[in-house]
This record gives C-alpha cells, sequence and structure tokens, in this order.
C-alpha cells in the first residue's frame, strides 16, 4: 500500500536505437554533418526514475557496467533535467535514479535515451506542462539523436539526425545485438571518416551535399520483409569504426557465419546489430555467438518512444 507521505517518484521509459542506414555527408562549419539515416528504435531500455530533490543528482544501475559514468553537470541527464528546469522558471531540483541497459559509448543512443526519459519524466514531477513541440525542441538543443529517443518507431532522420519524419514500418523486426567490452567516441569516428575522405578525395566521389535515405530502405521496412531490409542495411561510419577498431570486423563475419541475414555497425559503433530472418534465427544466432563469449542481446524492433511507466 502507497502511504500519502510516500514521496512522488515519476517513472519514464525510453529505448536505445539502430540505425538500420547512414549516410553522412561533408563536414559542415559548425562541426556537424548533414546526414540521412533511418531510425529504428529497439526494445532494449533505459529506465528514469525522479524524484523532488533541492539541487540536481543522479545515481545509475542496471545491467551493464555504470562505473566510470559522470554524475555531474557534464551528465546529458543531468543537462536535460537543468535545461527543462531552466526553460520552465522552475526553481527547484531534482534526484535521478536511471537503470541503464542501453550499451554505454556503443552507438545506440543510450545516453540520448537517458536525456529524453529524463525530460518526459522531469515534466511530469514537476507539472512544467509543456507541449510535445517545446519538449522535442529542448530534446533538440541536447543531442543530435535525442528527438529520435523521445519519439521512437521507426524515422527518417536529416539535419544532424535531429530533423525526424516518420517511416512507414510493418511488422516486427528481430535483432541481435553484440555489446563491445569498450566504447567509441561518436566525434573521433565521424573524424575518422573525415580523415579517410580527405587522404583518398582523388579517387573516391565527394560525399553528398545533401545525402538521402536509399528509397530500398524505405520499401524494405514498408515491406516488413527483413530479407529485403539486409540487402540495404548500410552506415558510412561503419568504415571508419573498423578502421579504428579492426577486431570488429570478425564480429561482424561470425555473426554472418552462423545465420544472420546481415551485420552492421550499430551508430558510431562499437556495437554491432545482427538482423535476423525470424526469431528461430535469432535464438540460433544469439547461442552460437554467446558460444563465442560475446555479450549478446536479443531486441525487437520498431517499439515507441519515451513515455511515462505505471509503476
Ligand atoms: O549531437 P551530438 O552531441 O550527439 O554529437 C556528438 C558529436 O558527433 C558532434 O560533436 C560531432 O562531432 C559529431 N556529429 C556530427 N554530425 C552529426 C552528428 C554528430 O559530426 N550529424
Amino acid at each position: 500500500m502507497t502511504s500519502a507521505a510516500a514521496p512522488k517518484v515519476v517513472h519514464a521509459r525510453a529505448p536505445g536505437k539502430i540505425n538500420v542506414f547512414l549516410k553522412v555527408g561533408s563536414l559542415l562549419e559548425d562541426g556537424y554533418h548533414d546526414v540521412a539515416t533511418a531510425y529504428q528504435a529497439v526494445s532494449i531500455y533505459e529506465e528514469v526514475r525522479a524524484s523532488a530533490a533541492d539541487d540536481f543528482s543522479v545515481n545509475f544501475g542496471g545491467s551493464i557496467d555504470t562505473s566510470n559514468l559522470t554524475t555531474d553537470g557534464s551528465n546529458l541527464a543531468i543537462k536535460a533535467a537543468t535545461l527543462l528546469a531552466r526553460r520552465a522558471g522552475f526553481r527547484q531540483g531534482v534526484h535521478l535514479e536511471i537503470e541503464k541497459h542501453v550499451p554505454i559509448a556503443g552507438g545506440m543512443g543510450g545516453g540520448s535515451a537517458d536525456a529524453a526519459a529524463t525530460l518526459l519524466a522531469c515534466d511530469a514531477l514537476w507539472g512544467t506542462d509543456l507541449s510535445r513541440e517545446e519538449l522535442l525542441d529542448l530534446a533538440t538543443q541536447l543531442g543530435s539523436d535525442v528527438p529520435f529517443a523521445f519519439t521512437g518507431g521507426t524515422a527518417i532522420g536529416t539535419g544532424r539526425g535531429d530533423q525526424l519524419s516518420p517511416a512507414l514500418a510493418k511488422g516486427q523486426f528481430q535483432w541481435v545485438l553484440a555489446f563491445a567490452d569498450f566504447g567509441m567516441s561518436t566525434p573521433t569516428v565521424y573524424r575518422e571518416l573525415d580523415l579517410h575522405r580527405d587522404r583518398h578525395s582523388q579517387d573516391i566521389f565527394p560525399a553528398a551535399v545533401q545525402p538521402q535515405v536509399d528509397a530500398n530502405v524505405l520499401q524494405a521496412l514498408r515491406a516488413g520483409d527483413p530479407q529485403m531490409l539486409a540487402e540495404v542495411l548500410h552506415n558510412d561510419l561503419q568504415a571508419p569504426a573498423l578502421h579504428l577498431e579492426p577486431k570488429l570486423a570478425a564480429v561482424i563475419e561470425l555473426g554472418e557465419e552462423n545465420g544472420a541475414l546481415a551485420g552492421l555497425i550499430s551508430g558510431s559503433g562499437p556495437t554491432v546489430a545482427f538482423l535476423a530472418a525470424d526469431l528461430d534465427g535469432a535464438l540460433e544466432l544469439q547461442i552460437a555467438l554467446s558460444a563465442a563469449r560475446l555479450t549478446v542481446v536479443r531486441a525487437t524492433g520498431p517499439v515507441h518512444g519515451a513515455r511515462i511507466v505505471g509503476d
């Protein structure tokens, strides 16, 4: 039984993501790249519980090692809470308990999911009552992938990846994710791509000014056809990620030898996402990769974006 005096806790959840397609344009003056991506939210969630406090603090737990995470103002969840407080003119703070399941610096948008769920939880806790558009605007200020963690589903992202339009997707895709025991820095992987393009400017096509998502990707998503999608999975950040961490190539190969329709680096890596034909294929692949001592998690997509959970 909940006593009337029990402190109020608001629980919000947001999903991790896979970029099933990612084209990166040339480096812009602001240090970012225009991208064209197809995001899919997958069933691995970050759980954020927010309770009233005088200042801003965060604790981490969950199924992954969170010991190296910062808990000060540099943490994206704290940034999300302080941004919302400032926007709403709210003068108190919040304590956040975050249960993490999405790998840290893994290319699956775990920090972005923390930020999206924090916005939603604090909005409900404080009764700031911002509109969805206002919260999305704050999400955009926090990072390129935060708006997608907020909206979820399957969506096309342009600009920095933050300009979203929903994409039709039928059914559920079965994914098997191989987590690495190290993280990769997104700016470093983008920089490696730029360096590669500079080095090979004579013999590769220049990066598209305005990259676009291949129409076959949209068609495969609409059809809900994993075979079709496997043919067109693509990530421009894969080559630079493999250049920085060559051992990931063997992980991709191992999955493809064990029944994956295709494997690709998720976002800026190092997580490898494998698409399976169906649930049986995913289970078999999970067993084979686990036997090779990889940390493997199964997930389905698409799933919903950030939402409040009734405990
Ligand atoms: O937006 P976010 O803070 O997640 O971006 C982290 C870094 O990733 C940026 O500082 C930039 O180096 C790189 N990035 C990029 N182009 C994008 C998104 C991110 O170059 N569209």
